[in-house]
């Protein structure tokens, strides 16, 4: 780690408590699910104890009673953020618990089958919490009250059957059932959670139309009707511009002197800067000379033609190594974009297969205009799971100190911060008063100037910020996260000279209340055809046959979460809560989500268009979507971990299917 002395950087989490807005109990929601959970636990081990005849057992009992009261207090808390934070511990939680804290009193003599009974039931329940269901709950809580069934019975059974010497072999035969039941129950889990060795990637476990119709594309409908790889842009014109992407392993040394084993783009880190005008025809050759899974190119923000968007296994198969796929498009929108490989896309854009996609307006700004790019490497100062977080200024190599460059006093700055990392990336800017005048690529209406505020930037998205260069330095520095080492920064002087002052980061801007609102196309009053809710969160479990903690969207991890279908032209709105311990910043293909709200309060300025929005612990957004550009498009979660965890759903507009085929039997595995 480059160590900066007397610079405060701040740290992100102590940042992003001071949002803008957002109450503090609501960004909470992380301590307040650790404390259903922690309590959970020790709920278990307290009816647990009472299953001994310990003198102690009474008063386990008594705090055992007075603790699920406490947790009854902190769910009753989250139902009154939103019924949904609390429905899975209410509806599927609370009837084990009960039954436990009923069947134990806090007496004395109590028959053991009554002492077995409440273990079993708190058993049940610190299931329940650490791997809460979601919608619909009535299964699950079924499920629960049969299992809560079979368990006060098995312990009847024990008491009444199993004494003495003639219940010996009871005693074995129930003993043996209930481990045997126990290790099926574990092996059948592992077996059903493993991903398919072949399928189409919209086979999901649930088809979600959002209220609206089936459009008569039930079951085989969507193996039927339009093949998305007619979806390409145009192929008749001859381009205006032609880039050349090679994928190939290299040996990198960045700037600062780390060593990484890079998969790169034409060997640089990062790949080259595209810069594109609007309007023109933008045709890119990807070939892969050495990159063994193979590679694709994923355009991320730009709305391009489904056939475009490279995604292995739903848009294109991946590109071997000596293979080569031709992309086109039209730049149709201006901004910052980026680009990566959304093959194998956890590990390889760890890796360094992305770089940054700029679509300047027809008439370009005077000034200077720089790509500023986040990324946390694997570098050879790292061990296994060490990341150490660097910039990279206008594709010039990441470098995990400060950057310099000179920039004459009066000058226009454009700086485009892009976060290619898996975290939200607080940046901190100081120096010069600036503007946000994008987000996402989509322009902030009426931008107002601010000083002493900090900038969060979802993982995979982007902010544009304007400043004048005055007579002195401004610096731009990254707050630390959870992801590793290094305190980057960027600084910019009218003699290319200088260091990094103190600057406390500020509070980070809240983008629902920055700018001035404009006309929109629709928002929260208009008619919806389609309406879906994602709840984000954790389960434990199997994923592939790997038991472990996993991140969840409704309870489930692909193929188990739902496909959001549509029918084109219909106006979507999607409610994203997040219920879990991290950030996820969902990413949405191909269209670009406009934000009704947040945590319940309308958002009251510029129109915020976002394709990669970050949703915090205990944040509830509502956005909204025409379906105006068909196809299948993929909306996962960008820390791109979760993603390749099974953390990805898709977007199906119901007529059009695809012919390519994803899973480890076909070489193609978008995660
Ligand atoms: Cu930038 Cu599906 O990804
Ligand atoms: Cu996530």
């Amino acid at each position: 780690m480059i160590v900066v002395p007397g610079v405060d950087l701040g740290n992100g989490p102590a940042v992003r408590r001071g949002r803008g807005g957002a109450a503090a109990s609501i960004a909470d929601m992380d301590i307040l699910v650790g404390v259903l959970n922690g309590s959970a636990i020790v709920l278990v081990a307290l009816f647990g104890g009472a299953l001994f005849r310990w003198r102690a057992a009474r008063w386990l009992r008594w705090s055992g009673a007075v603790l699920a009261l406490g947790q009854l207090g902190v769910a009753g808390y989250l139902w009154s953020l939103d019924w949904r934070f609390a429905a899975d511990v209410v509806l599927v939680a609370v009837p084990p618990l009960a039954a436990a804290v009923v069947l134990a009193p806090p007496a004395r003599d109590l028959a053991p089958w009554r002492r077995g009974a409440a273990g079993f039931g708190a058993l049940l329940h610190g299931y329940a919490i650490v791997s809460p269901p979601a919608p619909p709950y009535l299964p699950d809580a079924g499920r629960m009250l049969v299992g809560l069934a079979v368990g006060v019975g098995l312990a009847w059974l024990w008491q009444h059957k199993a004494s003495g010497r003639a219940g010996r072999g009871v005693r074995i035969a129930l003993g043996g059932t209930a481990v045997a039941a126990l290790v099926a129950a574990g092996l059948v889990a592992s077996a059903a959670s493993r991903v398919p060795a072949e399928a189409s990637m919209t086979d999901h476990g649930v088809l979600d139309y959002g209220g609206g119709d089936a459009g008569g594309a039930e079951h085989d409908g969507h193996h039927a009707g339009v093949d998305i790889s007619t979806l390409t842009g145009p192929a008749d014109r001859t381009p205006d511009r032609r880039f050349a992407l090679d994928a190939r392993a290299a040996r990198v040394t960045l700037a600062s002197g780390e060593r990484v084993d890079a998969w790169t783009f034409n060997g640089t880190l990062p790949g080259p800067e595209l810069r594109v005008r609007q309007g023109e025809l933008v045709e890119v050759t990807l070939t892969n000379a050495d990159v063994p899974a193979g590679v694709t190119v994923h355009w991320h923000g730009v709305n391009v033609p489904n056939a475009e968007d490279g995604v292995a296994g739903l848009t294109q198969d991946a590109v071997r190594p000596a293979g080569r796929h031709v992309y086109r498009f039209v730049a149709e929108q201006t901004g910052t974009f980026w680009y990566h490989s959304h093959q194998q896309s956890n590990d390889q854009v760890r890796r360094g297969l992305f770089g940054a996609l700029v679509v300047e307006p027809r008439t370009a700004a005077a000034g200077t205009d720089l790509v500023v790019l986040a990324h946390a490497w694997s570098t050879s100062h790292d061990d296994r799971d060490g990341w150490t977080s660097a910039l990279s200024v206008a594709a010039a190599t990441p470098s995990t100190g400060t950057v310099r460059r000179q920039v004459t006093p009066g000058t226009r700055v454009r700086l485009r911060l892009v976060n290619a990392d898996n975290e939200p990336r607080v940046h901190a800017l100081a120096g010069a008063p600036f503007r946000v005048t994008a987000i996402d690529g989509n322009d902030v209406a009426g931008p107002t100037d601010l000083t002493g505020r900090a900038l969060l930037v979802a993982g995979g998205g982007r902010y544009d910020v304007e400043l004048t260069m005055p007579a002195g330095p401004v610096q731009l520095t990254l707050t630390r996260d959870t992801n590793g080492r290094g305190s980057p920064a960027v600084l910019l002087s009218p003699d290319g000279l200088g260091e990094l002052r103190h600057a406390p980061p500020g509070d980070v801007l809240d983008p629902a209340a920055y700018g001035s609102p404009t006309d929109l196309p629709y928002g929260a009053d208009s008619a919806f055809d389609r309406t879906f809710t994602l709840l984000l969160g954790e389960t434990i479990g199997f994923y592939n046959g790997r038991p472990g903690q996993w991140t969840t969207i409704n309870g489930g991890v692909y193929p188990d979460t739902p496909v959001l279908a549509v029918a084109q032209g219909d106006l979507v709105k999607v409610t994203i809560l997040n219920r879990g311990f991290e950030d996820h910043p969902m990413h949405l293909h191909g269209h670009h989500m406009l934000v009704l709200s947040r945590d319940g309060r309308a958002a009251t300025g510029s129109p915020w268009w976002t394709d990669t929005l970050n949703v915090a612990p205990g944040e509830r957004y509502e956005v909204a979507f025409r379906a105006d550009n068909p196809g299948l498009w993929m909306d996962h979660c960008h820390n791109l971990e979760h993603a390749a965890e099974g953390m990805t759903t898709h977007l199906m507009y119901l007529g059009y299917h695809t012919p390519h085929r994803v899973g480890p039997d076909t070489g193609n595995q978008p995660e």
